[in-house]
């Protein structure tokens, strides 16, 4: 007698992770690969409705036993304690403030927002001067005591993380605090062909974030999805 396939196991509940302006295909992008890899995921939005739709299409595309919900922004930051900043440069501050009272103590704020002069109406190839240098040090200055930003995915094509196949570069993980650096590097590592490297404090970023005006300058002109590999290092500088 043949017996049916058993289904999968559902997924354990993880630690969920809240991306803010999950929406948009930086978020979509990294919601998709931790959903497969069984993380749970909150999408955050400024309106609800279009975060649960969001997470609908995700739920859909990732199949059985995916996590992945839609909130409006505050309520998926009081439900998570690791944030995943994707939204433009220009709306990063003032959104920021506006979520100050709902992140809690100890969360961990990774950002990957790029100042690209596009999101004020420039070139997507140039960046805009931010005063305390780079996007990631202005997150550090506005979110509330007691939480970690790390800088982290700014090099990673949005496009192909919403494909299927693995990808092809590195993350780059800035912060001042270690183990909210590990725990990033960890997510990245979970991307299937990601390696994540330890870049050091989180002032770096500026330069990480420079990078990505360079890349999308590569792409324009060669019509690409580019990404970046950092060779030389010792195996252990990957995870
Ligand atoms: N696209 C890429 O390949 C890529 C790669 C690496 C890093 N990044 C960086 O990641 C960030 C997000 O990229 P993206 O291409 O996903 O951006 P996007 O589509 O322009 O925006 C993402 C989401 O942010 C929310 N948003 C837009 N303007 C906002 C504002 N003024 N205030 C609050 N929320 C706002 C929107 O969600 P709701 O309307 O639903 O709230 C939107 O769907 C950017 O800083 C970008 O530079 C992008």
């Amino acid at each position: 007698m043949t017996s049916e396939p058993a289904p999968p196991a559902p997924a354990v509940p993880t630690r969920p992770i809240a991306i803010l302006g999950g929406t948009g295909p930086a978020g979509t992008g990294l919601a998709l690969r931790w959903a497969r890899a069984q993380e749970s995921i909150i999408i955050g939005s400024r309106d609800p409705q279009r975060a649960r739709d969001v997470a609908a299409v995700i739920r859909g595309k990732v199949g059985f036993g995916a996590l992945v919900s839609g909130m409006e922004n505050s309520a998926a930051c009081a439900a998570a304690d690791i944030l995943m900043l994707t939204v433009p440069f220009d709306g990063q501050a003032a959104l920021l403030k506006q979520l100050k009272p709902a992140i809690t103590e100890g969360s961990i704020l990774i950002d990957a927002t790029v100042p690209l002069a596009a999101s004020v109406g420039g070139r997507a190839s140039r960046t805009l001067g931010v005063w305390q240098g780079s996007a990631a040090q202005q997150a550090a200055e506005l979110v509330p005591k007691g939480v970690s930003v790390v800088a982290a995915f700014h090099n990673i094509s949005a496009e192909l993380l919403n494909e299927d196949s693995p990808l092809d570069c590195d993350v780059i993980v800035c912060s001042d605090d270690p183990d909210a650096a590990q725990l990033t590097r960890e997510l990245a590592a979970k991307i299937p062909g990601v390696r994540a490297i330890d870049g050091g404090k989180l002032e770096n970023a500026r330069t990480v974030e420079q990078i990505t005006a360079l890349l999308i300058g590569l792409n324009i002109r060669h019509k690409g999805h580019a990404g970046i590999r950092i060779t030389g290092l010792p195996p252990e500088a990957y995870r």
